[in-house]
């Protein structure tokens, strides 16, 4: 491909400074005062499936022979040479190219003095997959989350009314019962909203961290008791914790969502010993915040079945789950937004003993103000 595919208009490093057309990331075409084409970039080569050789000198109808959602053909439509010496362009529109491909189109038309004639037309395009693929995913997100919340409310809803309607024919036990399920998949509810909450600051950018002194290996302790108090034998984890530790400046509360999710993922859906490493870390995260380098990793090993070589990279997108035991599927994408709002990193590998093996690491991250 030729660079700065334009021709008659002068070069396009005069038109754009030092930058070249065939650099910009969204498609340009100039047309001149008779309507031919003098500039097509390699972008509007790529859209509009054509050759700068084609395009240069053509008339921008055919070079260019948009169609609007309509039909109509949009440079006799718009008609930018004739029509009201007042307008200055055409906003941003969706447009068909043939093959009923879509392109979003915008145009301004050039004067060389105020409601003189137009000397210049300036067209951008841009390939709509992206915005389409990020709709079907918010498409996605919304049947999934849908099915998610409907199974726990079909059975509140209907444990409900059926203790309303027949209250008097339950034992207290029955009853119990009814309500103890009631009140989990209520929970389950509560829990699952959260979680889309945490998820929609993760993807707008929007999770807060709120930095203070965090003494990682008390709350790894704090974390095993929990598991041990709720029935889990206390010989199923070991925490090896490698001293002197840097300091870590962090949110108390988001690592213990992170350390939660982990422990609970080893438990529930690996088996044997659960091994949580906590060490100094060298270039912690790799992640922009990674301060002075230091840092602190945690690993998080068990002795189950692991993640399959082809799932890794999937594990922390949304949704996904590998076995029948699985949850929503949220808590390692959420995991993984935690980490990397703290500048750090998260990565999924084969532990020794073959079950999974989740490793963070989080830079000190002192405040700006503290430093
Ligand atoms: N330690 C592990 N061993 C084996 N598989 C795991 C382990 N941790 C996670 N996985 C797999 O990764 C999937 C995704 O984990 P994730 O924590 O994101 O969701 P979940 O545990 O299924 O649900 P949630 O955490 O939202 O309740 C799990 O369904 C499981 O198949
Ligand atoms: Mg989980």
């Amino acid at each position: 491909m030729t660079r700065g595919t334009s021709r008659g208009g002068g070069p396009p490093g005069a038109l754009l400074g030092a930058c070249d057309p065939d650099d910009l990331p969204d498609g340009l075409v100039v047309a001149d005062a008779l309507g031919r084409v003098v500039c097509f970039n390699a972008a509007a080569c790529r859209i509009a499936r054509t050759t700068p050789e084609e395009a240069l000198g053509a008339p921008l109808e055919r070079a260019l022979p948009l169609e609007d959602l309509t039909g109509r053909r949009w440079w006799s439509v718009t008609d930018p040479y004739g029509g009201l010496a007042t307008r200055t362009g055409q906003p941003e529109r969706n447009l068909l190219l043939p093959g009923n491909r879509e392109v979003l189109v915008a145009a301004r038309y050039i004067r060389e003095r105020p409601l003189g004639p137009v000397g210049k037309v300036v067209v951008t395009l841009r390939g709509t997959e992206a915005r389409r693929r990020t709709e079907r995913s918010h498409a996605e997100l919304i049947a999934t989350v849908a099915h998610e919340l409907r199974s726990p409310l079909t059975s509140v809803k209907g444990f409900t009314a059926t203790l309303l309607a027949k209250w008097e024919r339950f034992t207290d036990d029955q009853k119990r019962l009814m309500l103890e399920t009631v009140d989990a998949d209520a929970g389950r509810v509560t829990r699952l909203i959260a979680e889309l909450l945490d998820i929609s600051r993760i993807d707008s950018g929007r999770l807060e961290v709120r930095r203070q002194p965090v003494d990682i290996a008390a709350a790894v302790g704090r974390h095993i008791r929990a598991h041990s108090s709720c029935g889990q034998s206390p010989d199923r984890f070991v925490a090896r914790i490698r001293r002197p530790l840097p300091e870590l400046w962090a949110d108390p509360d988001k690592i213990d969502q992170v350390l939660g999710n982990l422990l609970e993922n080893a438990v529930r859906h690996g088996e044997g010993t659960v091994t949580i490493d906590i060490a100094p870390a060298d270039g912690a995260g790799g992640g922009e915040d990674a301060d002075d380098g230091k840092g602190t990793a945690v690993t998080v090993s068990d002795e189950g079945p692991g993640i399959p070589e082809e799932s890794m990279a999937r594990v922390f997108t949304r949704f996904w789950r590998g076995s029948k035991r699985g949850g929503t599927g949220l808590g390692l994408y959420i995991v993984k937004g935690i980490v990397e709002a703290h500048g750090g990193a998260i990565t999924v590998g084969r532990a020794p003993s073959g079950g999974a093996q989740f490793r963070f690491t989080l830079p000190v991250g002192t405040p700006p103000g503290l430093l």
